[in-house]
């Protein structure tokens, strides 16, 4: 099946309604972090520049279908005009008067930006009733809400079956970048896992067995895979329900013949707020009452030489506590590893955006995905109702 595209759609003098992930960060009222408002305006610029008008609408927060002053998307209306220079209205309601009477008055290369769709409970529930009245907005559909495509909304997937739909510019970078990695990668194919819970991750991993030369493991998932070694890893976070899964993990990236790379060396202490307390010390090492908050040096040594002679890197979740130094220097070791690596590189997760940025590094990367958990679930080889909707239109 091939994916519609915007260059299929006709948009001149129509408008479109296009589903944006404006899930962002609001810090006191105002946008945090407005990466993912950016990441949108290709697709934005592209409708003004083909004569569309365009019918914003996201989804922000889980206000679970009741209207929630907080979870507003008022003031990403204002980022996005301050980003845009130019205009963006803002629709009190979703599909009330205030929606739709905006939107009927657009004219070509006007934005309307329309309240929080999880207001209304027909959103989550991918409601026909719902969709067909999102639908009435507009002539066109355009979804460039990657970081939302393993949602089965009526935003992203009943609206799909009721107008003339495509991707995005945003949706179709991602699509690429990730089925690149997925399915066409550059040898050696070399993945970096991280972040708390292999929980998050076993999906990824299964899919990446057999794929991968080789898993680098860090972060608190990482301690699973310890004591399903039996190594002492003292007060450290572990799933204690995921121990024998990482043991079985461990056994088929073996028979795959697929390196497993665990921390050799690790930063211990007694808590967080305890750095005073930390150590590095060999893996075999960890006090029964420290826990481990950080890989060590030589684990970010011996990753670096993987990630440097990767063909592709994918990377995903902290090597650390990365908000709290000294817990941050294993997570900053990969990041700058990954940043100056010539392999193609994909990465995702907000705190290895976030480490990226921090250092001045995220250019450096090939494709950082936008998408949280739909990265993840891409990676895990599962069809995103998202996508598939856009897919179906043949
Ligand atoms: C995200 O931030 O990962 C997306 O916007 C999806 O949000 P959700 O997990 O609330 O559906």
């Amino acid at each position: 099946m091939t994916l519609q595209t915007l260059d299929m759609l006709s948009v001149k003098g129509r408008r479109a309604f296009v589903r944006v992930d404006f899930n962002v960060p609001l810090k006191n009222g105002d946008v945090g972090d407005d990466s993912r408002i950016r990441a949108a305006i290709p697709t934005i610029q592209w409708l003004i520049d083909h004569g569309a008008s365009i019918v914003l609408a996201s989804h922000l927060g889980r206000p679970k279908g009741k209207v929630n002053p907080e979870l507003s998307l008022q003031p990403v209306a204002v980022r996005l005009g301050e980003l845009m220079q130019r205009p963006v209205r803002f629709a009190s309601d979703v599909v009330g008067e205030s929606a739709s009477g905006m939107a009927a008055a657009l004219k070509p290369g006007e934005i309307l930006l329309i309240e929080n769709l999880r207001f209304d409970p027909g959103e989550e529930a991918n409601d026909p009733g719902f969709a067909e009245k999102l639908a009435g907005l507009a002539d066109v559909f355009v979804n460039d809400a990657f970081g939302a495509a393993h949602r089965a909304h009526a935003s992203t997937a009943a609206i799909a079956t009721r107008m003339p739909s495509a991707a995005g510019l945003l949706m179709a970078a991602e699509i690429k970048a990730l089925n690149t990695v997925l399915n066409e990668p550059e040898s050696p194919l070399i993945v970096i896992l991280g972040g708390a819970k292999v929980s998050d991750k076993i999906g990824v991993i299964k899919s990446f067995i057999g794929k991968a030369e080789a898993i680098l493991i860090g972060g608190g998932m990482a301690n699973t895979f310890l004591a399903a070694k039996g190594i002492e890893i003292g007060n450290s976070l572990v799933e204690a329900d995921r121990i024998d899964l990482a043991s079985s993990l461990l056994q088929q990236a073996s028979e795959a013949g697929v390196t497993l790379l665990l921390p050799v060396d690790v930063n211990a202490a007694e808590a967080i707020d305890r750095p005073d307390t930390s150590r590095i010390v060999e893996v075999s090492g960890v006090d029964p009452e420290k826990m481990i908050l950080d890989i060590g040096p030589e684990t970010v040594r011996t990753f670096d030489e993987w990630i440097a002679r990767a063909g592709t890197i994918v990377w995903n979740g902290p090597m650390g506590v990365f908000e709290t130094p000294p817990f941050d220097a294993g997570t900053r070791g990969v990041a700058a590893a990954v940043a100056v690596a010539n392999g193609y590189s994909v990465v995702g997760g907000g705190d290895s955006i976030a480490a990226l940025q921090k250092l001045g590094l995220a250019s450096e990367i090939d494709h950082i995905s936008t998408g949280g958990g739909a990265s993840l679930e891409f990676l895990e080889g599962k069809e995103l109702p998202g996508i598939a909707a856009l897919e179906a239109q043949e």
